[in-house]
Parts: C-alpha cells; sequence; structure tokens
C-alpha cells in the first residue's frame, strides 16, 4: 500500500500565520505539523508516500524530509498548483500510485489514541483484501465544518454531506482515508461542488453507491485534534506536550516508529538522535536506541 499527505491549500483561515509560511510546517508543540499525519501513514506500515503540496511550499517539504531514505523511506513530491480540492490528490498522484491501493492523509489532521495501530492496519487489511474504500467516522459537538455522515433507521450509512448546515448525525469524517485501486478513475470524474472544490466526499459517495464504502466509527478513546484555527493549535499542543511530559513517550515521533517498525536500524537511529542531540527530541531517540542495545 501507498500513502498521500495533502499538504497544500491556501492556509487563508489561519491569515496572518500563515501568509509565508505553509500550515504543515508550523509548529504543534515541538515539532511540524506534518510529522503527525507522516507518522499516522508510517504506523499504517506505509513505506512508499507522495507529498503534495504548492509550488511555493515544496522545496521546504524536500528540505525536512528529503528522498525519505534516513527513515528508511521513499518519499517523493508532487505539486498541486492551484488548491483545487482534495480529489484532486488521487489524479495528480496517479502514476506514483500505479493502481496500487492507497491511504491519503490530510496535512493538517492529528490523530492519537491506544486503538491506532489497530484501527489502521484493520482498514489496509480490509482494502487490500476486499477492496474497495474505508473512511471513518468521529463524534464532534459540531459537525458543519466536515464531511458527515448520514445513517438510516438501522445505522446503516445512507450518505455523506459535506459541510451540510443542517448535520444529519454529529459523525464528521476525518481526514483519513482508505481506497482501492480504483481511486484515481474516480477522482478523474469528480466535478466541482457547488462551492467550486474537487470534494472528497463525491469519492467517498461513488464508492458508497456501489455498496463497497466501510465507514469504521472511532470511539472515545480516539484523540482526533483540531489545528484549523489558532485556539486548536495551541490546544494540540497542549495535549501533546500533557502526554509526553506524562508519559515519556514521544507523539508522532517519526524516526522512533521508523525503528519500531524496522525500517532502520539501531545505529541509524542513533546517528539521527546525535544530529538532534541539544533538543529534548534528539535525546529522546538517542535513549531509544540504547535502551534497545541494553536489552
Ligand atoms: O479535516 C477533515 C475534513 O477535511 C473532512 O471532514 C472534509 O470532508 C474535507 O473536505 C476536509 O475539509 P476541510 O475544509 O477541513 O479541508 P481544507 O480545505 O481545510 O483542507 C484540508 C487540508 O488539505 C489542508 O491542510 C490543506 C490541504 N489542501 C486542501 C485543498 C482544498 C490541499 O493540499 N489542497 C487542496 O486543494
Amino acid at each position: 500500500m501507498k500513502g498521500i499527505i495533502l499538504a497544500g491549500g491556501s492556509g487563508t483561515r489561519l491569515h496572518p500565520i500563515t501568509k509565508s509560511v505553509n500550515k504543515q510546517l508550523l509548529p504543534i508543540y515541538d515539532k511540524p505539523l506534518v510529522y503527525y499525519p507522516l507518522s499516522v501513514l508510517m504506523l499504517a506500515g506505509i513505506r512508499e508516500v507522495l507529498l503534495i503540496s504548492t509550488p511555493r511550499d515544496l522545496p521546504a517539504f524536500k528540505d525536512l524530509f528529503g528522498d525519505g531514505s534516513l527513515l528508511g523511506m521513499r518519499i517523493c513530491y508532487a505539486q498541486q498548483d492551484e488548491p483545487r480540492g482534495l480529489a484532486e490528490a488521487f489524479t495528480i498522484g496517479r502514476e506514483f500510485l500505479a493502481g496500487e491501493p492507497c491511504a491519503l492523509v490530510l496535512g493538517d489532521n492529528m490523530f492519537h489514541g491506544q486503538d491506532l495501530t489497530r484501527i489502521l492496519s484493520n482498514a489496509r487489511m480490509t482494502v487490500e483484501n476486499k477492496g474497495g474504500a474505508v473512511v471513518f467516522g468521529y463524534p464532534v459537538k459540531d459537525a458543519r465544518a466536515f464531511g458527515v455522515v448520514e445513517f438510516d433507521e438501522d445505522h446503516k450509512v445512507v450518505g455523506i454531506e459535506e459541510k451540510p448546515s443542517d448535520p444529519k448525525s454529529n459523525y464528521a469524517v476525518p481526514g483519513l482515508y482508505f481506497y482501492d485501486g480504483q481511486v484515481s478513475d474516480f477522482a478523474s470524474k469528480v466535478e466541482p461542488s457547488s462551492r467550486g472544490e474537487l470534494e472528497i466526499t463525491s469519492i467517498n459517495n461513488a464508492y458508497l453507491e456501489r455498496g463497497e464504502l466501510s465507514v469504521e466509527l472511532m470511539g472515545r478513546g480516539m484523540a482526533w485534534l483540531d489545528t484549523g484555527t489558532p485556539a486548536g493549535m495551541l490546544k494540540a499542543a497542549e495535549y501533546v506536550e500533557a502526554v509526553q511530559s506524562r508519559q515519556g513517550y514521544f507523539i508522532a515521533c517519526i524516526e522512533e516508529i521508523a525503528y519500531r517498525r524496522k525500517f532502520i536500524d539501531s545505529d541509524q537511529l542513533r546517528t539521527l538522535g546525535e544530529k538532534l542531540k541539544k533538543t529534548d527530541y534528539g535525546r529522546y531517540l538517542i535513549s531509544i536506541a540504547d535502551e534497545e542495545q541494553v536489552n
């Protein structure tokens, strides 16, 4: 399975912070926002990733991740000239995907929770073994800013609506989607919505109409954090700080995940840590490399 991170957009909802800096490069506590969605793909066991961003911002992402080899991955890059909508990820990514199943994660979406790895591996297995698509439903107090799941009386999913003014449920669809090899074909048929965007929701409804969409509900134990406003970003940073300082485990530490997933070995991990050893982050990497050598 391959992965796509969509990390473009105009960032207008966060101006002036994002006037000259891509949103996904802003810090959430101790690491850039984009580390969080990348870590999700890595936790799903994905080693080949396409990062899509704007012509202005791609050089910064290349500077951050290079070709991915330091993480034992292959990271490629592609440009989206204008933010025409999320569905465009799959027409831009058609050649990269080459008909393989994939996971798309939005560059500004953060997930954390004990169940995450299991949820990811189930979604991956479903799509790889049975085909179709898997998306998620996450309960929120106000779903109007999201894709929203509509259920019938038997709790069967009957539709997904993008940013409804009157949501039919409180289950929002987070920015993490698993698709089989048909997705680029579906994406090329999507027409702009009334707000002028190529909506991911149109792709999800196309799968639903064919009876090939599964919507997995995420429970209370999962955190899906909002980074859409300055207050949301601050709260997300406080969440990361609180968990990390209490537990001693880092969230979305891509080098640690690369090591634990055996993308890299302990010597490679230590080398990455040495480069950052003035920071808690770097010392954390070194401590993991050392700890494993003792055991
Ligand atoms: O976060 C989950 C929600 O994401 C879903 O519930 C919605 O169904 C989905 O449409 C999307 O809604 P948003 O309004 O939050 O998407 P936004 O336009 O903020 O874009 C999400 C990320 O994708 C953001 O980091 C910028 C990037 N992006 C967005 C567009 C429209 C691109 O890279 N290219 C684009 O063309």
